[in-house]
């Protein structure tokens, strides 16, 4: 018998459009990514929606379809893309100064890329101290400068014809700031965007755009954002799914790849040193120290929350874990992440764990973009609101309900997300019981 469908999913009718603000080295690797795929010149390795199968029923059942035919996602095809940045290069000019992607790849799509001419942004110096553009809005107070990126938006959509859009911050990581009386509520925070409260953030005010117009928002860096009480209540209010912060792509990502293992075999954790070389421009404006507390903050919490010292302090009670970024312009986006972990096993017997990944962040974080677009355009359309838990897999500091700790284990995250699809289509949730093919 066919499943019912738990919840009604309007069908992907349209195009969807992607505004970015932040028209850097991961959102022009992303969109010239999906331009080289619509066009068949490369493939979407590392994409979800575009490679990953989902289990349904027993294992002996068979049934394992593309997650793109099992839930309705929009097609590439129907992508629009949009954004904001401080520079006024083009999307084509802007990959090109990133060099992530090789230039005979890039003419192939320069035509698209080109056409995407970044809006003037709405910035302060305070929260991004290293980088200076001209391409910026002049507003009186902040909420003028909300209401002029709606009118872009607004512009934007009658220009490409729409009928939905998403928003991605792929910004520059902003300086560390705590949620403060004017993120509070949503009334606080309005009062706060009239009086140019300078607790409010630059991506704060593109949130607050977005929610106020029904578009759902992702954070893909680690500053605070949507994680405040007061956009948190507009969301809901407005029935708009959110999702962040900072996407998990190599040093993180790998941590939570490990940590989960150590655990599972009740292995001790002394050490954990990470240090980072990177040269692209995230690697420049990290050298700020108020946007490297932003990073540092998301990057270890992981840790802590995998391995639970309160509940094991013989394994972790004692764990040094120290992460460190610099700037090196020669290797531009080619990171090179160490790790250096020191454990115990049998009876304290010290090991000991080196890694060397020499990555390519924005190759890693590009199809990061493309699922949580769609992603959260399927949440939209299947009628779900405020944090969405199950998109926890694409963070290193995953939103979360304020009475539970947030989920950082890979392979947990994964199981989540899975079964909000399978339960999106009324068919069994996997629990990886199994006892009865062996009855
Ligand atoms: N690449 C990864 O693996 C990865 C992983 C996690 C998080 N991130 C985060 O994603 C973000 C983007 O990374 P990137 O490598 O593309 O950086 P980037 O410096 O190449 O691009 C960021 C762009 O944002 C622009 N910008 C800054 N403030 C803005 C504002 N207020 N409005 C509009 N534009 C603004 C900058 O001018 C810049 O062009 C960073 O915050 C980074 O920390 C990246």
């Amino acid at each position: 018998m066919p499943a019912r469908d738990n919840v009604r999913i309007a069908p992907a009718d349209g195009k969807l459009g992607v505004l970015i603000p932040g028209i850097g080295a991961v959102s022009t690797t992303f969109i010239a990514g999906v331009e080289a795929v619509k066009r068949g010149l490369a493939a979407p390795i590392g994409s979800l929606t575009q490679l990953a199968t989902v289990r349904l029923g027993k294992r002996n059942e068979g049934r394992t379809p593309p997650i793109k035919e099992f839930v309705p996602l929009a097609g590439l095809e129907d992508l629009e893309f949009g954004g904001w940045d401080i520079y006024e290069d083009s999307a084509y000019e802007a990959a090109r100064n990133a060099a992530v992607l090789d230039a005979a790849l890039l003419e192939k799509v320069r035509e698209p890329l080109e056409k995407l001419q970044p809006m003037k942004a709405v910035f302060d110096q305070e929260y991004v101290r290293r980088l200076h553009g001209v391409n910026v809005k002049e507003g009186r107070t902040k909420m003028d400068k909300a209401e002029m990126l709606m009118d872009d938006i607004r512009q934007f959509q009658e220009r490409t014809g729409v009928s939905r859009s998403i928003m991605i911050w792929c910004g520059s990581t902003e300086v560390f700031h705590r949620p403060s009386e004017v993120h509070q509520t949503l009334k606080d925070f309005e009062c706060g965007l009239q009086k140019n409260d300078p607790e409010i953030a630059p991506s704060q005010i593109y949130a607050y755009a977005a929610l106020k117009m029904g578009i759902p928002y992702a954070n893909g860096a680690p500053n605070l954002t949507t994680d405040t009480p007061a956009l948190q209540e507009l969301a809901r209010a407005n029935n708009v799914p959110i999702c962040g912060k900072d996407f998990k792509t190599g040093q993180t990502f790998m941590k939570t790849l490990l940590a989960p293992g150590f655990k599972a075999r009740m292995l001790g954790i002394s050490g954990w040193f990470s240090t980072n070389i990177l040269g692209n421009r995230d690697g420049e404006v990290l050298e700020d120290p108020g946007s490297f507390k932003s990073k540092e903050e998301t990057k270890l919490s992981v840790l802590d929350q995998i391995l639970q010292p309160q509940l094991y302090p013989q394994l972790y009670g004692q764990l040094y874990h120290a992460v460190r970024i610099n700037y090196y312009p020669p290797r531009g986006d080619s990171k090179e992440g160490w790790d250096n972990i020191d454990i115990f096993g049998w009876l304290g017997y010290p090991m000991q764990i080196k890694i060397d990944f020499l990555c390519r962040d924005s190759i890693l974080a590009a199809p990061l973009v493309l699922d949580l677009v769609l992603f959260l355009d399927l949440a939209q359309r299947a009628g779900m609101r405020g944090i969405q838990e199950w998109l926890s897999f694409y963070f290193k500091a995953p939103m979360h309900a304020p009475d539970i700790y947030p989920e950082h284990d890979l392979f947990i995250q994964l199981m989540k997300l899975k079964n909000t699809l399978r339960w999106m289509r009324g068919e069994d949730l996997i629990t990886h019981l199994g006892l009865e093919y062996y009855d």
